[in-house]
């Protein structure tokens, strides 16, 4: 299968995968208390309903996506967010930041990669996140095992995601979530991962 040419998808308006709202598990892990303040990054953030559901005071929420459409539909859609809202039309693989992230989000990013892609994510998170701060993965579409062969999204699961994880993240959760998107249920497991503190 060709990859996908996202830059085009979103200029034809060919996004299938938008839900129109953030996931129900995301308001999960807030309610929780689970995300903390300081910098935020959702890769891959499309619209950018996560951007604006992790939005408060406290909080420097970063959005990357590929597609100036896309963000062009995450300012239509919002103004007057509190805290810091950034969003950067950039390559996550390639994106630079000294500081780190004291909490990643990705949902629908990983699965939506070309699997040769997935070593190259995994070095960029390792990269990001920082030690001792959480990497939250929304893994949809699940399946264990793994049966389908197509993609994007390409069916995904823990163990999947562990093997490129492992070496410098622990797994601190890993949860099958009851309430999501309309056409999505029992294909959705919340899986956070802590990273390691650096030898
Ligand atoms: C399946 S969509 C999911 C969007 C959003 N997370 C959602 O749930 O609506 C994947 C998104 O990742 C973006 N994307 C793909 N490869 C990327 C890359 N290398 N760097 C940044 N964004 C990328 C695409 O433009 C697209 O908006």
């Amino acid at each position: 299968m060709a990859p996908v040419d996202w830059q085009e998808a979103w200029k034809a308006g060919i996004t299938p995968w938008d839900a129109g709202a953030s996931p129900p598990a995301l308001r999960g892990l807030l309610d929780r208390d689970f995300v903390p303040a300081g910098r935020v990054l959702v890769p891959g953030c499309g619209t950018g309903y996560d951007l604006a559901t992790l939005a408060r005071p406290d909080r420097e929420v970063v959005g990357i996506d590929l597609s100036e459409n896309a963000r062009a539909a995450f300012l239509d859609a919002h103004s007057d967010l509190p805290g810091i809202i950034v969003y950067e039309v950039t390559d996550f693989f390639t994106y630079e930041s000294a500081a780190g992230f004291d909490f990643v989000w990705d949902y629908t990013f990983f699965c939506a990669l070309d699997p040769d892609q997935r070593a190259a994510w995994s070095d960029t998170m390792k990269r990001l996140v920082k030690p001792g701060a959480v990497l939250a993965t929304l893994l949809f579409p699940f399946e264990d095992p793994i049966t389908g062969t197509e993609g994007p999204p390409w069916p995904i699961n823990t163990g999947l995601v562990r093997g490129f994880v492992e070496d410098a993240f622990e797994e601190l959760e890993a949860a099958d979530i009851e309430q999501t998107h309309p056409g999505r249920e029992g294909r959705e497991r919340l899986v956070l991962w802590r990273r390691r503190q650096q030898p």
